[in-house]
């Protein structure tokens, strides 16, 4: 499994987002497109990207009942994005007709990677609010097997979880990991903060990497920087 850095696109309008990619001349980053970026232009945003000589990461987090969802995957499996996600909290049953929709004729398809539970979801409202009494990081070990189980390639989770993650579903398990600042960085709103070099360590597969790259006063040192830290 290749490591590699995901640069988060949170743009709003496309017009942001190449004023940004424009600064990267020799090298092409693997870039994460979100719900705003993709809800605001649509798909030719991810077409456009795409031509550009960019992978894509599309975060649109689907949950919803197993045929949406499949057609839904099959839709964007046919934009061609690389990676993919949705809630595991949708159930197995989901995960799999996802796996089905997102799988082309030739048998290749996108990587499909799960969210467990969101790190905005603290273990008491999980509890008082949702009525799961686990603990959380139970629910994120359930959720990785489930998705492991239903044919999914990983997870997205806190660097700090990778671990346990990889543990409970193997090495080859992916974890693509945000909360990423560099030691000398601001963290802003982030709370469990890991830096490249340690996100290494610990094993993450692929980091997604925001701020700290997109408000840098010189983007494209700051993404060589993150690479160098985090692939070696
Ligand atoms: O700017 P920053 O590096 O904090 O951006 C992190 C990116 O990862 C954002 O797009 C954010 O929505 C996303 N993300 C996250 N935490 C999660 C899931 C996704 O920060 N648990």
């Amino acid at each position: 499994m290749g490591k590699d850095v995901i640069v988060a696109c949170d743009f709003s309008s496309a017009e942001d987002t190449f004023a940004f990619l424009d600064r990267f001349t020799d090298v092409k980053p693997f870039v994460k497109i979100g719900m705003e970026l993709y809800y605001s232009e649509g798909p030719s945003i991810v077409k456009e990207i795409k031509k550009r000589g960019h992978k894509i990461f599309l975060d649109l987090k689907l949950h919803d009942i197993p045929n949406t969802v499949k057609k839904s995957m099959a839709v964007l499996s046919r934009l061609d994005v690389d990676m993919t996600n949705l809630h595991a909290a949708g159930t197995v049953d989901m995960m799999k007709a996802a796996v089905e929709g997102l799988t082309r004729e030739d048998g290749t398809r996108p990587i499909l990677i799960a969210v467990t539970q969101l790190t905005s979801t603290s273990e008491e409202r999980m509890q008082n609010e949702l009525l799961i009494n686990a603990s959380i990081n139970d629910t994120i070990v359930k959720y990785a097997q489930n998705a492991k189980e239903a044919g999914l390639d990983g997870v997205v989770c806190s660097p700090l979880e990778a671990g346990m993650v990889k543990d409970a579903c193997g090495c080859e398990f992916i974890t693509v990991t945000p909360g990423v600042r560099f030691a000398d960085g601001d963290i802003g709103d982030q709370v469990r903060v890991t830096t490249p070099e340690k996100a290494k360590q610990i094993g993450s597969d692929y980091i997604v990497v925001g701020r700290p790259i997109t408000a840098a006063a010189d983007p494209v040192e700051a993404y060589k920087r993150c690479v160098e830290e985090f692939v070696g």
